[in-house]
């Protein structure tokens, strides 16, 4: 592919675990280890095609609202993703940060994410960016509360103020966001930065994708026309 048609940012929403476990009569959390693997296959699979950012729905603000076994086991697989990780993302240059509420994180993961992302910090390859805790209209509402602690005036309000207050106002929009198992929804994900996004449905469910569907699904973005509200010249 050519190097231009390459996006900088892809967001995923890596859906369909529980129908992957169900199908296959085993239990929801079988299928989010087996997500956790695809995962870590897919963010490898970025890094080496020259990807910049990818953005992994992880946890959204509203799955707490699942079973407390199931919540406990998805933040126990993030610890040891990212413990496990660590020598991977050296190796790689891999850069981790965090997208979401913090402050009602447990403690523990808070801690855990915080290490990760400083002791990665300084790493100039792919940064996986973990959306976890995070919710669109809550990203946005937090903004919004650090625009009025500044103390700023309702005329100094700008589309790049906002942009400025999101989690990461450093890292640019998502060109391309993917969701798996056929759900057409954006489900609160990067709501305000995914504005001018492709979208890529992929019918399959997230234990089943594999490099070769990035791949694919790098290729019809590239045949995309991206216009941003324009005309094409
Ligand atoms: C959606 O499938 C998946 C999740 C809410 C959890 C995603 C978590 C992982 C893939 C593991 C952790 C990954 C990292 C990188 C730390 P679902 O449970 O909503 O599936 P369903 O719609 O078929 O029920």
């Amino acid at each position: 592919m050519h190097a231009a048609n390459i996006p900088a940012h892809i967001g995923i929403i890596m859906d369909g675990n529980g129908r992957w476990a169900k199908k296959r009569n085993q239990l929801r959390t079988q299928g989010h280890l087996e997500g956790l693997s695809r995962a870590k296959k897919i963010v490898k699979a970025a890094s080496d095609m020259g990807i910049r950012y990818v953005t992994l729905y992880v946890f959204s603000t509203e799955n707490w609202k699942r079973t407390a076994e199931e919540v406990s086991f998805i933040m126990g697989l993030v610890k040891q993703y990212l413990r496990s990780e660590l020598a991977f993302f050296r190796e790689n240059s891999i850069r981790i940060r965090h997208a979401g509420d913090m402050e009602t994180l447990p403690p523990d993961i808070a801690g855990e994410i915080r290490d990760v992302c400083a002791a990665t910090a300084g790493f100039p390859g792919l940064s996986v960016i973990l959306a976890l805790n995070y919710g669109g209209r809550n990203e946005l509402v937090r903004a919004v509360k650090r625009i009025l602690r500044e103390q700023a005036e309702a005329e100094q309000i700008t589309e790049d103020s906002i942009g400025l207050h999101l989690d990461n106002p450093d890292v640019p929009d998502p060109d391309l966001i993917i969701r798996t198992a056929g759900e057409f929804r954006t489900s609160n994900f990067l709501l305000w930065e995914a504005a001018y996004a492709e979208y890529y449905i992929s019918d399959k469910l997230w234990p089943d994708w594999t490099e070769e569907d990035l791949a694919e699904a790098l290729r019809a973005y590239g045949n995309r026309d991206r216009r941003f509200g324009g005309v094409r010249q």
